[in-house]
């Protein structure tokens, strides 16, 4: 990533100094590995493997923190800060664990930091929510914010193969990281959504606040319902404040969406966030959320912001977090329709018994699949489209469904999202 800003910086180095009237200059750089090959050619004398070093330089005005991780990174930027030198971080998973600390420090130091490239990669959606957007109480936002996981979902649903055999494929064409685990477990997309809800509401919800869910348990087979029914299934993050609640709802799963909505849409490795404001309506913003020239485009934003301040000596500038108040609502009390498949014993009364049990917990049923089996088989797929209930209650009816005699073990349930706000 650190390569990507250095060659991009070089390459546009005069637009930006006509649009901001300074030359950004890499003076130093921190590495892990001196040894190692890199893309871009940089003077052996500007590279160390300290990165006190850049901290303790009194010439350099601007720390871009790209190590990537929590606890290191935390350190760096929080002695940055205290140095009083503007950061630039592209790290959701620092910001997703210690954000509450580094902005009261940033403030406290009146020194900025900024974050663009952490969320969405090259999607300037950090800006929109915080700046064009400021005039709006955010309704909700729903996003496509893991370009592996919807890579993968993608190939699924076009190609009808695996999940094993997709995310070899996202491997083969580098798109996923070595160590895929925070992009199919849901949590890259589960930091980008808290990351959402600060500068949505003002409050950093904790991780275990916050329900995450990845994509590892999709199969080709429900791709192929949701399909048949009118629905993609998308890594969704869904960011939103109930009108007259204070609560606020930030959680991540693998859901179905509707194919006649545009989000159903964004496919392969990109990205795309639709944010709902109660003065804007509704807004999209869609791009490349990976890859190093995305996201040096937003750290590179982020530095001309540095520049600009810089020399108009302002420190914080801009949007205020509004306070701290409102809490997270927990899962079990959030909405959705849902996604219920089954496998049942094909006798007759089956569907009956588990229409009761829903119907018993307040849940109605929206539409039924029992396909016709090709072949005989003890147990037979049963998908039920359910309507909007609590999460805690489809969990309890799920519970009495499981444990019928006609019913076995294996089943999924997912979240069906109409993407109202
Ligand atoms: N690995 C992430 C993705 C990008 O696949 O979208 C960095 O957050």
């Amino acid at each position: 990533m650190g390569s990507g800003v250095y060659k991009n910086l070089i390459r546009n180095r005069d637009i930006l100094h006509e649009r901001t009237g300074s030359y950004l200059e890499v003076t130093k750089v921190a590495v892990r590995d001196l040894g190692r090959q890199r893309d871009v050619k940089v003077a052996p004398e500007k590279l160390t493997t300290d990165w006190r070093e850049l901290v303790n330089d009194p010439e350099i005005d601007v720390i871009v923190e790209l190590i990537g991780g929590d606890d290191e990174a935390f350190n760096l930027i929080s002695a940055a800060l205290e140095a009083r030198k503007a950061v630039v971080t592209g790290n959701k998973a620092v910001l997703a664990k210690h954000g509450k600390r580094l902005i009261e420090l940033s403030e406290e130091k009146n020194t900025p930091l900024y974050c663009e490239a952490a969320v969405a990669g090259g999607i300037p959606i950090i800006k929109a929510v915080k700046e064009a957007l400021v005039g709006n109480r955010i309704d909700s936002i729903y996003g496509i914010i893991n370009g592996t996981s919807n890579y993968i979902l993608t190939r699924m649903t076009k190609a009808g193969i695996n999940f094993a055999e997709a995310l070899q494929e996202a491997r083969d064409k580098g798109f996923a990281e070595a160590d895929p685990s925070l992009d199919i477990n849901g949590w890259d997309a589960g930091h980008k959504a808290i990351i959402l809800g600060w500068l949505s509401y003002g409050r950093w919800l904790k991780p275990e606040e916050v329900s995450v869910t990845g994509i590892e348990e999709i199969s080709a087979e429900d791709v192929a319902f949701a399909d048949s029914l009118g629905y993609e299934i998308k890594l969704l993050g869904v960011i939103r404040q109930g009108q007259g609640d204070e609560r606020i709802e930030v959680r991540v799963a693998p859901s179905l969406i509707p194919r006649t909505h545009i989000l159903s849409s964004v496919d392969g490795v990109f990205n795309a966030v639709a944010v709902h404001g109660n003065v804007v309506g509704e807004t999209l913003f869609y791009g490349s959320g990976a890859g190093q020239d995305a996201t040096s485009s937003a750290v590179i934003s982020d530095l001309a912001d540095a520049a600009e301040n810089l020399i108009n000596e302002v420190g914080c500038t801009g949007f205020v977090p509004h306070g701290d108040y409102g809490a997270a609502l927990p899962i079990e009390e959030t909405l959705s329709q849902y996604y219920l498949r089954l496998s049942v014993v094909d006798e007759p009364g089956v569907l009956a018994r588990i229409a009761n049990i829903t119907g018993e917990n307040g849940i109605g049923i929206l539409s039924v699949i029992q396909p016709e089996p090709k072949e005989p088989s003890k147990h037979i797929p049963l998908v039920l489209l359910l309507h909007d209930a609590a999460y805690g209650k489809i969990v309890d009816a799920l519970g009495e469904i499981l444990a019928l005699e006609a019913v076995g073990a294996e089943h999924t349930l997912l979240r069906v999202e109409t993407l109202e706000h």
